[in-house]
């Protein structure tokens, strides 16, 4: 990227290391999960970025990809883990980033094996690092724990109104040679796990992205079509975030635009042994 495009970025993380400050307090007992994410949301827009996808509430075995619905009533018990994930972008540039709090609780192992993991991730960002060896710290630093990592989700570079570009880091030992480049944001996101450290695809549906222009016939899908490309830039998008039809039409009308594979859906992603994760998410350029 160029250096205009990296202060983008830059803007966009302090954005969000303000807001992770605001939300840090929100996620307690007896909240409500819908108004934790509001509320994290609106905070986005007055600070002067826009959120890159729905901030994402994942709590106990659910690891990712859980974001609540209009009249959602679920709330936070205690003990839960919570996992708060969010993206914020400033004309498009993103900085992705998450955190878990055990609600009750001021300090817990598997939360502080995966921030020490993304910690010395982070560290290990330097020109001419690969993706292996800094795959290979995160797991050494979770096995530390005596925790595994989530080894079918990964860190990952950034683009513009992209969310997810190569390379991606796995949380898992591999041999990847590959350079992790410069001039380029990349989130380190560790997912640590007592279970056996897989996640696997469940539901509900709430999150969605723009895939492919397709004829459709219903109108309120049409609309919606629209919305996924212009208020929403092609990045992922809540089903709550659609105000202008009744939910039922949303719903009905999502789920034509699944069908027909003009949106993409990111279902909430679950610990296959249904152990609680955590997760840290932090993101940084190595300069060139
Ligand atoms: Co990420």
């Amino acid at each position: 990227m160029q250096k205009e495009e990296l202060q983008k970025v830059e803007r966009a993380h302090e954005i969000a290391l303000k807001v992770i400050d605001f939300a840090h307090p929100l996620v307690k007992e007896n909240s409500n999960v819908l108004d934790i994410t509001e509320k994290i949301e609106k905070k986005i827009y007055e600070l002067g970025g826009k959120p890159s996808w729905p901030v994402n509430i994942s709590i106990n075995e659910i690891a990712a990809h859980f974001t609540p619905t209009v009249g959602d009533t679920l709330t936070l018990k205690e003990n839960d883990y919570v996992k708060v994930d969010l993206g914020v972008q400033v004309d498009g540039y993103i900085s992705d980033h998450a955190f878990t709090v055990k609600v009750g609780h001021k300090d817990d192992e598997l939360i502080e094996a995966s921030c020490k993991a993304t910690e010395e991730a982070l560290k290990a960002l330097k020109p001419g690092v690969k993706v292996f060896e800094v795959s290979d710290i995160i797991e050494n630093v979770v096995a530390e724990f005596n925790f595994n990592p989530i080894r079918n989700l990964a860190g990952h570079a950034t683009a513009r109104y992209n969310q997810h570009e190569e390379p991606s880091i796995s949380n898992a030992r591999n041999k990847i040679q590959t350079e992790i480049p410069v001039d380029t944001p990349i989130a380190i996101e560790v997912f640590t796990t007592p279970g056996t450290g897989w996640v696997k695809e469940s539901r509900p549906l709430s999150i969605y992205r723009f895939r492919e222009d397709k004829p459709v016939r219903m109108w309120e899908a049409k609309k919606i079509l629209e919305l996924s490309k212009t208020e929403f830039d092609k990045l992922p998008f809540g089903a709550r975030w659609i105000k202008s039809f009744t939910p039922m039409k949303v719903e009905m009308a999502l789920r034509q635009l699944v069908e027909i594979e003009a949106l993409d859906t990111y279902p909430p992603l679950k610990e296959e042994s249904n152990q609680p994760v955590a997760v840290t998410e932090d993101t940084k350029i190595i300069r060139g």
